[in-house]
């Protein structure tokens, strides 16, 4: 399998934080944040521009009213290959508020001639949850708020590639996404402390390289949700110094962003797309 050259994301006219389904959703008052959709606006024109100069092509789905988290869009959906044919598993959101979301993607991949599969367990929510390692074709796969571990058998079966799973142990990194970010063959950045001790001894079989972030940056930048399209640059949140060198030590290309608004509903860059085959 090859790294994706299409990437798909969301248009964010009606992102907003409306109700709290993860810790970051709250500001310390425990209000519910709010956005400066102005901003919001901007920070999503900008990561999009990011894509398109690293020479991704970007198709974007019109976000629908009363469905503000529709913006994630690695959440809805799993795409991948079988026999050379492209193929989407979609997603069975834990949350009420974000399960209407599904439809849009499953019109849009329906429109796309993507060979389409639901699950017969729940919840799962798409790569949000399970990571492609492109170069090796293995999928890592998180569980604990918001997949269930049941799934991941009945997608093993479906997608017909092996499955490497962990179980998450803090609610700040309620996705795998935000605790470990799979840069290429050998190597991932993960967050020490979302992993139990059976996660930790896994991620040191399956990578030689691991490159730590540390907590105040996974928690505040959501640094561990960065992005790599190609095994080579890195798009990150803008400020996480110390995870920045490491990744430059480690020989990689950091591009920064500034995706602050949407860090305020708990998800950054790599849950701010999809790729797809
Ligand atoms: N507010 C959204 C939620 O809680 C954020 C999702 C971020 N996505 C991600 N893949 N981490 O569902």
């Amino acid at each position: 399998m090859n790294w994706p050259k299409t990437m798909l994301m969301v248009s964010p006219e009606y992102f907003e934080v409306k109700y709290s389904i993860n810790p970051h959703m709250l500001d310390k008052d425990g209000q519910l944040n709010k956005i400066d959709k102005t901003k919001a606006l901007q920070q999503w024109t900008g990561l999009k521009s990011t894509f398109e100069t690293l020479g991704m092509s970007v198709e974007v789905i019109p976000g629908q009213e009363d469905l503000p988290d529709m913006v994630f869009c690695a959440n809805q959906t799993f795409p991948f290959t079988k026999n050379g044919e492209r193929h989407i598993l979609l997603s069975e959101m834990d949350s009420e508020y974000r399960q209407p979301e599904v439809q849009f993607f499953e019109s849009w991949a329906k429109n796309k001639t993507y060979t389409i599969h639901k699950l017969n367990n729940k919840p799962f929510e798409g790569m949000g949850d399970a990571l492609w390692n492109y170069e090796t074709n293995t999928i890592f796969a998180g569980y604990g708020f918001r997949t269930t571990p049941a799934v991941y058998s009945e997608i093993e079966k479906i997608v017909d590639q092996k499955i490497i799973t962990f179980e998450l142990k803090d609610s700040r990194f309620y996705h795998l996404d935000t605790c470990l970010a799979i840069l290429n063959k050998d190597t991932a950045a993960y967050v020490p402390e979302a992993f139990t001790q059976e996660g930790l001894s896994t991620l040191n079989q399956n990578f030689s390289n691991l490159i730590a972030v540390p907590l105040d940056e996974a928690e505040a930048a959501l640094a561990g949700n960065m992005c790599t399209p190609n095994g080579k640059d890195i798009i990150i949140q803008q400020g996480a110094l110390k995870t920045n060198q490491a990744l430059n030590d480690n020989g990689f290309n950091v591009l920064e962003v500034e995706t602050s608004e949407f860090l305020k509903s708990g998800g950054s860059v790599f849950c701010m797309k999809q790729l797809l085959f």
